[in-house]
């Protein structure tokens, strides 16, 4: 298996291209089973996850197209038409690769009237049951078996009808599926304590602009009117704001600086708090934000939340960045019961972190030192990356099919950027 080798200590600096957003390309794609005309996807990033996406719609028929693009351009055009469908069920082969297959269940629901998925089963950062996506789909009339490890969901002769359902705490997946079954649903749904993730409201801008009709977009209370048919669209998918907060986390520990083109303030605001309350330079420019490390890192304490709180997709990351604060910060992961695997692989690298349940006490250290180590989620492996940068000597980082389902083309954008960094095969 490949692993990346980084040589540390050089300070970054430069110019780093955000791609599109894998978490709001993972809920757009499913979009094109909404409707049987072309829907065309720009700015969808080059990742693991987004291949094993495209491969589970052409297994239910949808064709999938995608346009010339050079190799060293960044993102793809993709045009995904289901004009007949010939399966409706997503297999345990797929799903279990990537289990933002669930986000099939409600669009093939509506569209089909039956729709059936494998469990997608826990990982590494937790449990993460369905339990909320089956219940907001009941609230439109959907019946929900589970037999042999997969989730039926079946619409009456007549198709699913608007409801009413109340979350008992966010989920942007099942908000996500909820959404998308409501928008084909006859009659009016309303959604409360929706999640309000950019992501969100980017799925509601493409659905609008494919003919649905909702109202409170970026609020936690949807009112969505369902219409007979949606049509296609082409949009763009927006930048990502974790990959944007990952490269200001690496330029920071640096001590470095760097613009981050396509990176929107508006999407980021508790990740550019508490950088500036780390004191790094974060300033928003045309088209981007600039970032810069002045002087040494301070301590944050903060707890994840969702949106518009601090994002826990970031929280590895900023921890990574705080084991080489000056002083001690306290971070608290509320969203997730078992996101921490990344701690003592940093502590392997000299940092001096300790956890007790949600809450983890990260005692800056004067230096981090280069080693072999493991990545074991997405995120916890950009960590890994972060601390590589800064330390002494050389990180190995292996495992790295983690790091290519959410970072489109790392070691070039960091290369770019002045560091010393590349990938062998054969680990
Ligand atoms: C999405 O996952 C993201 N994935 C995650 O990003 C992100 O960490 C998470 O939202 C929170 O922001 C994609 O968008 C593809 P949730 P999702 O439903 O939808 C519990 C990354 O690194 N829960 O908001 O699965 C759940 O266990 C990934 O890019 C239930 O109990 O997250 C978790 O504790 C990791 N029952 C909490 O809610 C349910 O039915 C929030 O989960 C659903 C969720």
């Amino acid at each position: 298996m490949d692993k990346i080798i980084i040589r540390g200590g050089k300070r970054l600096s430069g110019t780093v291209t955000i791609s599109g957003a894998k978490n709001a390309a993972l809920t757009l794609l499913p979009c094109a089973l909404l409707t049987d005309e072309p829907l065309t996807l720009r700015n969808l990033p080059r990742l693991a996850d987004i291949d094993t996406f495209q491969h589970l719609m052409n297994q239910f028929g949808v064709s999938t197209a995608i346009a010339g693009s050079r190799p060293e351009d960044f993102g793809r055009v993709m045009t995904l038409e289901a004009a007949r469908i010939t399966s409706n069920v997503a297999p345990y082969d797929l799903v279990r690769k990537m289990r933002a297959s669930i986000l099939v269940l409600g669009p093939m629901l509506a569209r089909m009237g039956e729709a059936k998925v494998s469990l997608p089963g826990g990982c590494a950062i937790g449990v993460r049951p369905i339990d909320l996506h089956l219940k907001a789909l009941e609230a439109l009339g959907a019946t929900i078996e589970i037999t042999a490890g997969y989730v039926r969901a079946i619409a009456p002769d007549g198709g699913l009808s608007g409801g009413r359902y109340s979350f008992p705490f966010v989920s942007v997946g099942a908000t996500e599926n909820a959404i998308m079954a409501a928008v084909a649903a006859r009659g009016k749904s309303t959604l409360h304590n929706a999640a309000r993730e950019p992501e969100i409201t980017d799925l509601c801008n493409l659905l609008m602009a494919m003919g649905a009709e909702i109202e409170g977009i970026g609020t936690s209370d949807l009112v969505i009117h369902g219409v007979p048919r949606l049509h296609g669209a082409t949009y763009r998918v927006m930048s990502d704001r974790i990959e944007a907060g990952s490269y200001a986390c690496a330029a920071a520990i640096t001590g470095g600086e760097a613009f981050l083109a396509n990176a929107r303030v508006e999407e980021m605001e508790a990740t550019v708090q508490a950088l500036r309350d780390a004191g790094i330079l974060i300033e928003p420019r045309s088209g981007g934000l600039q970032i810069a490390a002045e002087g040494p890192i301070q301590p944050v304490n903060l707890s994840t939340a969702p949106f518009p709180g601090f994002a826990t997709d970031m929280q590895a990351q900023l921890m990574a960045m705080l084991c080489c604060s000056e002083g001690t910060s306290v971070l608290t992961e509320t969203i997730f019961e078992n996101r921490y695997m990344h701690v003592p692989e940093l502590n392997r690298m000299g940092a001096q972190i300790e956890t007790s349940g949600r809450t983890a006490i990260v005692k800056g250290v004067p230096k981090l030192s280069g080693a072999d180590v493991m990545a074991t989620d997405l995120r916890a492996s950009m960590s890994l990356v972060i601390a590589g940068l800064a330390a002494q000597g050389e990180t190995n980082i292996h495992r790295l099919y983690h790091l290519d389902r959410g970072y489109e083309r790392l070691e070039e954008k960091l290369s770019l950027l002045g560091a010393e960094v590349e990938r062998v095969g054969g680990d």
